[in-house]
């Protein structure tokens, strides 16, 4: 911690996204992000799975009665009015997702440009941050829900880049020929400056061959894209939302934070 990282010339736009569940997106969204805080970026975590797991994590409130992405969504609420700031480390802040999220997918069919209004929304956000002084965002992560519905839709189209993190376990890689094949639509028909530029292993238990077995065969489909960080199973890393905190945290010194600080350099330092 504390290290410094180079800042993007321009705000990197991360979608965190693998539509097979409990892979570890969320805990890469918050980790990542608070990594990359701490070294001194700006950084905006968006969430946007109905579940709230990345807002829990970051000890922002979500309950019902709080606007959130939902209203930015369906509402036309502006970002700037539903980013609040995460109080374990300054320079991270999120817009929270509330449970009013579960019925967006639907609701947002009907819409005019269903798939990109959080383009729309960052891009004004963006520029509301300059007209009041503020310091330019240095990386956006959206924490998406595991699923290919219209909320992961908008994400793919809000963002610039792809990071998947996949779990180093048998079925690992059943659902990724799926996942890329959708990333291939969106950027043929929605968003052609999307990448796929990062993939991070996650749950990575050291004692066992299959966990070795599926990382080789990860790096050898992805030879570029994978980090050469990977990030341990570790009971740290599971506990600290239950503290409403990140590992970073919850835990700075952990073989869990060391790793997401690693994954967060190599990152920053591409
Ligand atoms: N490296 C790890 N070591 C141990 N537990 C982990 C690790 N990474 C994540 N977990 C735990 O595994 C569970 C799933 O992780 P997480 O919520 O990040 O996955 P997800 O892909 O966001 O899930 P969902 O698809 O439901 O959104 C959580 O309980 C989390 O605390
Ligand atoms: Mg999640």
């Amino acid at each position: 911690m504390g290290r410094k990282l180079p800042r993007p010339e321009k705000t990197r736009i991360f979608t965190v996204s693998n539509q097979k569940g409990g892979v570890g997106k969320t805990t890469t969204t918050v980790n990542i992000a608070a990594a990359l805080a701490a070294a001194g970026l700006n950084v905006l975590v968006i969430d946007i799975d109905p579940q709230g797991n990345a807002s829990t994590a970051l000890g922002i409130e979500h309950h019902a009665d709080v606007d959130s992405i939902y209203d930015v969504l369906i509402n036309d609420v502006a970002l700037a009015d539903v980013v609040a700031q995460c109080p374990d480390i300054d320079k991270l802040i999120c817009a929270p997702a509330t449970i009013h999220l579960a019925g967006a997918e639907i609701e947002l069919v009907s819409l005019v440009a269903r798939e990109q209004r959080l383009r729309r929304a960052i891009d004004v956000y963006a520029k509301t941050r300059e007209k009041n002084g503020e310091e330019r965002l240095d990386y956006i992560f959206i924490d998406c829900p595991p699923s290919l519905g219209l909320l992961t839709v908008n994400a793919f189209c809000a963002a610039n880049e792809v990071l998947i993190p996949i779990q180093c376990e048998y079925y690992a890689l059943e659902g990724l020929s799926q996942l890329l094949k959708n990333i291939e639509m969106i950027q043929k028909h929605l968003n052609a400056d999307l990448v796929v530029s990062t993939i991070l292993l996650t749950m990575y238990d050291g004692r066992t061959n299959l966990a070795a077995q599926v990382a080789a065969e990860v790096r050898t489909h992805f030879p570029d894209q994978v980090l050469s960080a990977v990030v341990p199973r570790s009971v740290r890393i599971s506990e600290a939302p239950s503290y409403q905190q990140t590992v970073m945290t919850y835990d700075p010194s952990s073989s869990g934070a060391l790793s997401y600080l690693e994954a967060a350099a190599e990152i920053a330092e591409r």
